[in-house]
C-alpha cells in the first residue's frame, strides 16, 4: 500500500507548482549554464525563403544523425550532470522528421518546434509551436513562396488544444504590414501571440539576397528604422495588443540601439546558457544561426526577451499575476 501523505491544498498551491519559487530564486541567481539547446532536426526544407540564414550555408550532402543515434545522444546528455531544461526543434523544416521529435521531446521539460506551418501540425499539446508567418498573404508569399500562406492558414485554423504562436521576422520586404498582420491573426482562435524578430544579416550575404522570391535588395533595417518600429510595437503592446504581442514589455526597450549591447555578444543568453546542435549532432557556435551570424546587427528577440523576463520587476509582476489568479 502506498502510504505517501499528499496534502492537496499544498500540492496545488502555485508556490509548489513551480510558478513562484523558481521566479523568486531567479531574481537573485543566474540562469543555469545548460538552460536551452536547439537541434537542427534536418538539413532539408520544402521551402527556400528569401531571408533564411540556414541556406546561407551549403546544406547539400550534409549528414543527418538517424533517429536512434539522436535518441542515444539526447538520453546521454539528459542523464548527465547538466541536462538541458528546454529544447527548440528547428532546421530546415523540423516537421519533415516528426518521428524524431515525437520521441526526443520526452527527454526535455519544455519543447518548442519552429515550423514553416505548411505541413499539418501534430497533436502535441505539451509543445510550444512557433509558426513562421512573415506578413499578410502578399508579403509572406513574396518571401516564402506562392501559396504558402494559404497552407498555413488552413493548418492552424483547424487546430484545437495546441499552443501556437506566430513568429514574424521583420525586414525591409514586410515591415509595412505589422498592423494588418496583427489585426488578421488576432481574429484567429487558438493563436496565443505574435513574436516579432528582426532579420539578422549573415556575414557576406547582404546585400544582395540571393535566395527565394523577394526582390534582390538588402533586407536589413537600419538601427534608426528599428528604433521607430520598436517604439510602435511598445505602443501597440501598451494598447490594443497587450497580450497578443508576445514577450515582456521591457523587451522592446532592450532591443533599441542604445541598449542592445547589454544583451548581445558575450552577454547573449545563447552564448552563456545555450547550445545549438547541427543536424549531424555537432555543436554550432555562437547560436543556431551559426558562425556567419552578424551578432552586432542581431535581430533575434530571445536575447532581449530573456533578459527582460529575468529582470526583477518583471518576475515580481508575474508573481503578482499568479497570486491574483
Ligand atoms: C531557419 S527557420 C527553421 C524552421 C522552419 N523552417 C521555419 O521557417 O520556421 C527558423 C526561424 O528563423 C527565421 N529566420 C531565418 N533566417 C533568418 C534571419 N536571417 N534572421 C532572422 N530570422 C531568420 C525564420 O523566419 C524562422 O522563423
Ligand atoms: S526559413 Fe524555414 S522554411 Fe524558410 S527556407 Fe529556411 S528553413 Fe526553410
Ligand atoms: S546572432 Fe544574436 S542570438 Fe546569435 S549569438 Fe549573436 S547575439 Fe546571440
Amino acid at each position: 500500500m502506498d502510504n505517501t501523505i499528499v496534502n492537496p491544498s499544498k500540492a496545488n498551491h502555485p508556490f509548489w507548482r513551480g510558478k513562484i519559487l523558481p521566479r523568486l530564486v531567479l531574481m537573485a541567481a543566474p540562469l543555469p549554464k545548460n538552460t536551452f539547446c536547439s537541434i537542427d532536426v534536418t538539413t532539408k526544407c520544402n521551402l527556400r525563403c528569401g531571408h533564411c540564414y540556414f541556406f546561407s550555408y551549403d546544406q547539400e550532402g550534409k549528414k543527418e544523425l538517424g533517429d536512434e543515434e539522436w535518441l542515444k545522444k539526447i538520453e546521454a546528455m539528459q542523464k548527465g550532470k547538466k541536462p538541458f531544461y528546454s529544447c527548440t526543434w528547428v532546421g530546415g523544416e523540423p516537421l519533415l522528421r516528426r518521428e524524431l521529435i515525437e520521441k526526443g521531446r520526452r527527454f526535455f521539460r519544455a519543447n518548442r518546434v519552429v515550423t514553416n506551418g505548411t505541413l499539418p501540425l501534430p497533436f502535441w499539446p505539451d509543445v510550444e509551436f512557433h509558426v513562421s508567418v512573415d506578413g499578410t498573404e502578399e508579403y509572406h508569399d513574396s518571401i516564402r513562396g506562392k501559396g504558402t500562406y494559404a497552407k498555413i492558414k488552413k493548418n492552424v485554423s483547424s487546430i484545437k488544444g495546441l499552443n501556437v504562436a506566430i513568429a514574424c521576422c521583420l525586414n525591409r520586404a514586410n515591415v509595412d504590414c505589422i498592423d494588418a498582420l496583427l489585426d488578421e491573426w488576432s481574429r484567429i482562435p487558438n493563436i496565443r501571440h505574435v513574436l516579432f524578430d528582426f532579420f539578422t544579416p549573415i556575414i557576406g550575404d547582404d546585400p544582395p539576397v540571393k535566395k527565394g522570391t523577394v526582390p534582390s535588395v538588402g533586407l536589413w533595417l537600419t538601427f534608426e528604422e528599428r528604433d521607430r518600429i520598436l517604439e510602435k510595437l511598445s505602443d501597440l503592446k501598451r494598447g490594443r495588443y497587450r497580450e497578443f504581442i508576445g514577450a515582456p514589455p521591457m523587451t522592446f526597450n532592450l532591443m533599441r540601439s542604445g541598449e542592445r549591447h547589454k544583451s548581445i555578444g558575450k552577454n547573449c543568453v545563447f552564448v552563456k546558457h545555450g547550445t545549438a546542435f547541427d543536424a549531424e549532432g555537432n555543436v554550432k557556435k555562437p547560436c543556431v544561426i551559426g558562425p556567419k551570424a552578424d551578432c552586432d546587427r542581431c535581430g533575434c528577440i530571445v536575447p532581449f526577451s530573456v533578459r527582460a523576463w529575468k529582470h526583477p520587476s518583471n518576475l515580481l509582476r508575474e508573481i503578482l499575476q499568479e497570486f491574483k489568479k
